[in-house]
């Protein structure tokens, strides 16, 4: 793929079509770094029921020439280990702090699970500090039964530093399998692919650079914020202008024409990402991060914002000897920026047929979703001004995060419903702790059928609205809710719920 403008169409829709700029792909990238020119690398598994994470400084190849790249990883990787547990068997993952003096106290959540208040990695209690190490339980069972099969990730949730630690790289995947179910048959082995993929800007020694040198330090405001439209801070965006698939920029993946499972995971701190494929092949949607949809549904196009992720069924056959290029294009709705941009991500270079024994049927075993919910909205979280135009741009409910506050409290056992809405001018993408939820409404109608499955993060443009339910089981204790723009969050777009008895 050379430089310049690269014109594609759906062969199946063929008004949709995009122009994917090679050069200058995010804006400034040298254009050698827009050829596909090293080979996808995934990331090495982790499978015991004990396992121990040494969080340290390692040099690791990121871009395709020069000196390595020295990031913040957990076990000298980036992205860490995958960890790979079959529900129902639970693991314990001890998380040791060997990094720099000045990296601070760190904190590792396991984004997506259901487990005690106790491990879920929260932004200022149990930190690891330096020399320290945790160990975080994550049974993988939910209300007695193992936890579906989902894709879900861990990384840093340190308060206030959440952008820098990602950004330096403390991110890493973790797959909770399924045991088989009749008559459905994913690709497995090679053909499952997992794909982290996250954005960073380096220098030309290719470091990364330090989008935090000159921002506000946010360490220790929170308590002292009462920023109003007029006074907000800064809207800091940790951008990137070089995609990374699993720790390497625009890499390439050699796939038989069957079918491959690609799981989809949005790291970067800010961005969201359009995915599609450069001959307008469609991706058969079959999972969100958190298990199988009741349906799968075929898409020209996922968006994903951080922390999503979406597994998708993508089917080679009748591509051999082509190059398929995954790239994000802008949304049709995006109104905001922070998904306007056109970027190529990664290459598949498609050979020869084979045998293929995956088996998809369209009607997928149902996800526990919550029965139909009569009980009326118990909480209303308002990302952004208050109609009485109280708190920040960052506030939720008017107030920045302020963890010695309880904002909500929840009986355990009891199904809550509740209400997110976005009155601010810019999209945010919420995410709770604690439960994976099912979507009940998005903007007052049934929510699209790739929201229909458990959920754990929502997109909310301007003016949206949505919403969940869940029913809260196993844990009391804190918990939170939040913008996963990273940004948002280090600003104190966050607020704390209390599970109690
Ligand atoms: Cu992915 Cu509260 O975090
Ligand atoms: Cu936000």
């Amino acid at each position: 793929l050379s430089a310049g403008a690269w014109t594609f169409f759906c062969k199946f829709h063929p008004s949709m079509r995009g122009v994917i700029t090679v050069e200058g792909v995010a804006g400034g990238v040298e254009p050698e770094h827009t050829r596909f020119e090293q080979p996808l690398v995934v990331p090495s598994t982790r499978r015991g029921a004990d396992i121990r994470l040494v969080m340290r400084r390692a040099k690791v190849r990121t871009l395709p020439e020069g000196p390595r790249t020295s990031m913040w990883t957990y076990d000298g990787t980036y992205p860490g280990p995958t960890i790979k547990r079959r529900g129902g068997r639970g693991t314990e993952v001890t998380v040791v702090n060997r990094l720099p003096r000045g990296a601070g106290a760190m904190s590792t959540h396991l984004h997506g699970d259901h487990h005690a208040s106790a491990d879920d990695g929260q932004p200022t209690s149990h930190l690891i500090r330096r020399g320290e190490g945790r160990t975080y339980r994550y049974p993988l069972v939910v209300d007695g039964r193992p936890e579906p099969g989902s894709f879900f990730w861990y990384h840093d949730h340190r308060m206030d530093r959440t952008a820098r630690n990602n950004w330096r790289g403390l991110q890493g995947m973790f797959i909770v399998t399924d045991p088989p179910v009749p008559g459905l048959r994913l690709p497995t082995g090679r053909r499952d692919v997992p794909l982290m993929i996250s954005e960073r800007s380096f220098t030309s020694g290719n470091q990364l650079t330090d989008p935090f040198a000159d921002g506000p330090d946010m360490v220790g405001h929170h308590g002292e914020m009462s920023w109003t439209g007029d006074n907000a801070p800064p809207d800091d965006a940790t951008v990137g202008d070089t995609v990374l698939v699993n720790g390497r920029h625009a890499p390439y993946l050699a796939v038989s024409a069957t079918r491959h499972r690609l799981r989809l995971l949005n790291s970067s701190p800010f961005s969201s990402y359009n995915f599609t494929l450069s001959d307008g092949r469609p991706f058969l949607q079959v999972g969100t991060g958190s298990g199988l949809l009741p349906k799968s549904v075929v898409r020209s196009s996922v968006l994903l914002g951080p922390a999503q992720r979406a597994d998708v069924v993508v089917d080679f056959s009748g591509a051999t000897g082509q190059r398929l290029v995954l790239a994000s294009v802008p949304a049709a709705r995006g109104t905001t920026g922070d998904d306007a941009r056109e970027t190529a991500v990664m290459e598949f270079r498609v050979g020869r047929p084979a045998r293929d024994s995956s088996r998809l049927p369209s009607r997928l075993p149902s996800p526990r979703l919550v029965a139909p919910v009569r009980a009326s909205v118990a909480k209303t979280w308002t990302f952004g001004l208050e109609e009485s135009r109280r708190g920040s741009a960052w506030s939720i409910n008017g107030r920045a995060f302020d963890p010695g506050r309880v904002d909500h409290r929840v009986r355990l056992g009891t199904v809550e419903r509740w209400r997110l809405r976005n009155t601010s001018d810019v999209t945010h993408y919420v995410h709770v702790h604690a439960q994976q939820w099912r979507t009940l409404l998005r903007d007052g109608r049934r929510p699209p059928p790739w929201e229909r499955g458990l959920e754990d993060t929502w997109r909310l443009e301007p003016g949206e609205e949505v919403e969940i339910a869940a029913r809260f089981t196993d844990y009391t204790g804190p918990f939170m809710i939040h913008c996963h723009m990273l940004d948002h969050e280090d600003h104190g777009m966050m607020a704390r719920f209390d599970v109690t008895r």
